[in-house]
């Protein structure tokens, strides 16, 4: 049976420097508050649960952080204040257009006055994409908070909606992390690395609350709130999206499934479900599904602050 969220936050500890980033949450909020600006959660990447205290091992899932660390450039581009809250080992706002590049192959070494230089074929890449950086972290829109496991971002999570509450329906909630279903509690996980001289190992896993029940009735209830809804089977898609507008009572599930995620997504509403989906040309043309997604949100998020 799943424990409610209290009582999993009581079962888990409070994350190191935790304190700190929610000041930092905190103060961005407030600030942002004052210049009267949207403010948009983005949470990214994948939830390890650790198999043990000091941990060696852990279960991980499938998410890179595409989803989360594009749509945070396309909000950033519309004008919205970003927390970016994502997994360590996911990819970032910006930086995320260079990493299947090795960092050294990006430089030239300047013979001419013995320094180093960005290699001619990324130079016009690097300088756009910096251009736009350096804007939205010059005006301050950009927060980065990161996690490295379930328990930090559940805490970082319920801190921030909690802050964001403050804005009311200024805020926007988009939830695209992929998070764990299942952990180990605190108090049925061994200290030390499991040995494997013990035998084959039987696990237990223990389900985790859905968090979007009290992000929704009590941390956040008047924000702008997205939910995905991953799957791998087309049938049921669609069901478990409305079910989940019923349920948790919020505005849009944007639907997807696991093998089509980056071409096309369903953006579910209690009343409406609307395909989008990237033409041949847009694929050709590197255009990616987020600044669709992004644009129908904040045209339906327009409409849910009047
Ligand atoms: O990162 P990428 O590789 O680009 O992939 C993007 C993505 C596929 C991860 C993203 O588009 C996506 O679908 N993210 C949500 C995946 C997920 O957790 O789906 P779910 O059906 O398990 O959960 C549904 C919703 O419930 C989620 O918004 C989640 O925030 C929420 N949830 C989940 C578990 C939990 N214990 N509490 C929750 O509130």
């Amino acid at each position: 049976m799943a424990t409610d969220s209290a009582s999993f936050f009581r079962q888990t500890s409070v994350p190191d420097k935790f304190e700190e980033r929610n000041q930092c949450i905190k103060s961005f909020v407030e600030r942002h508050k004052s210049l009267q600006n949207r403010i948009v959660l983005v949470s990214s990447g994948g939830t390890t649960v650790p198999l043990e205290s000091r941990t060696v091992r852990f279960i991980d899932n499938f998410s890179v952080g595409t989803r989360g660390s594009s749509s945070a450039e396309y909000f950033l581009d519309k004008g919205y204040a970003v927390i970016f809250l994502y997994s360590k080992k996911s990819l970032i706002p910006y930086t995320r257009h260079f990493v299947k590049i090795p960092f050294l192959d990006l430089l030239d070494s300047c013979v001419k006055n013995d320094d180093v230089c960005v290699r001619d074929e990324y130079r016009g890449e690097i300088k756009t994409v910096l251009q736009k950086y350096r804007q939205v972290t010059d005006e301050g829109r950009l927060l980065m908070v990161d996690f490295s496991n379930l328990t930090e971002y559940l805490h970082l999570l319920r801190a921030s909606s909690q802050h964001l509450n403050s804005i009311g329906p200024q805020a926007m909630l988009y939830l695209a992390a992929a998070v764990s279903d299942f952990y180990i509690p605190k108090s049925d996980m061994p200290q030390h690395k499991i040995q494997s001289s013990d035998g084959p190992l039987q696990l237990e896993l223990q389900l985790v609350p859905k968090m979007l029940e009290p992000l929704t009735r009590e941390w956040c209830p008047n924000a702008f709130t997205v939910s995905f809804k991953l799957e791998t089977d087309m049938e049921i898609l669609l069901s478990k999206a409305k079910r989940a507008l019923n349920k948790y009572n919020h505005q849009v599930v944007i639907a997807n499934l696991l093998e089509t995620r980056k071409t096309e997504v369903m953006v579910v509403t209690r009343d409406s479900d609307q395909w989008l989906r990237l033409s041949g040309e847009e694929l050709a043309s590197g255009t990616e599904i987020e600044t669709k997604i992004v644009e129908e949100l904040q045209k339906k998020h327009d409409e849910f602050r009047t």
